[in-house]
């Protein structure tokens, strides 16, 4: 089955159409910088347009980077605070007249990543962290996603994990390697206490950059780094979307 898959961010929206059958992507990706401020309408404008530019008429799944239970959000954390509350899929649906599902973007890029990338074959309990303007989290238990689960946001020296830790809070303290590695180590450590996992993949813009920390860092679980890079957030939204709309 075709789905749009849609991943909000803070900075960029983008969106794919998916073959949810094997994960390809059937057109190009398309990114629309994220509006200021990113009120729910006007981000639902950009979904909008998205989704003519693809010519779109079908199911529509959508990551977005909050809490969302049953297609609410409940938190806004790194976006505007009139979202929460926000029923975004049925706001999607409004704005582009298409079926939406929405689900957070860590747990879409979980999926991703568990179906299709570094996560396929793994059970147990494990871990995907995606670093980017936030840290988001998915935690899978043999396959099995437990949602929103918002490790971002564990408390650190008296500090949101993820004002420390994040890629933007890297790139916005200029920090070296070295330096972040330090944190992120911190970080591992503080996670593994909690939920001990067996794997954990890493995922978020900052994987690019694999090669300049994976050898300052270490754990008790097998890590890895995510294998679908930037897309992983579009497919597994679709995939989310289509496995929903297959239940009886
Ligand atoms: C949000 C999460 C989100 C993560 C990554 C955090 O600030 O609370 O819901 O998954 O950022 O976007």
């Amino acid at each position: 089955m075709d789905v749009l898959g849609i991943d909000i961010g803070g900075s960029g929206i983008k969106g794919a159409v998916v073959d949810c059958d094997n994960g390809a992507l059937l057109t190009e990706r398309k990114r629309i910088p994220t509006p200021e401020p990113a009120t729910p309408d006007n981000v639902a404008d950009v979904v909008q347009q998205l989704v003519q530019e693809f010519a779109w008429k079908g199911l529509i799944g959508c990551g977005f980077p909050a809490v969302v239970h049953n297609g609410v959000a409940w938190s806004a954390a790194n976006i505007d605070p009139q979202w929460v509350g926000v029923n975004v899929a049925d706001l999607i649906q409004k704005h582009t007249q298409q079926k939406t599902y929405v689900l957070n973007d860590a747990d879409a890029a979980g999926i991703a990543e568990m179906r299709l990338g570094a996560g396929l074959g793994k059970n147990g309990t494990v871990l995907v962290l995606t670093f980017g303007t936030g840290i988001g989290s998915a935690v899978f238990v043999d396959g099995k996603l437990f949602p929103n689960t918002e490790f971002g946001h564990i408390e650190i020296r008296g500090k949101d994990a993820e004002k420390r830790t994040s890629d933007y809070a890297r790139q916005k303290k200029e920090l070296s390697w070295e330096k972040y590695a330090l944190r992120l180590q911190e970080y591992i450590e503080k996670m593994e206490q909690l939920i001990s996992p067996d794997h954990i993949i890493f995922g978020g813009g900052m994987i690019k950059y694999w090669d300049s920390f994976s050898m300052l860092i270490h754990a008790r679980a097998e890590i890895y780094p995510a294998k679908l890079q930037n897309l992983a957030g579009i497919i597994g939204a679709a995939i989310y979307a289509q496995e929903l709309e297959a239940k009886p």
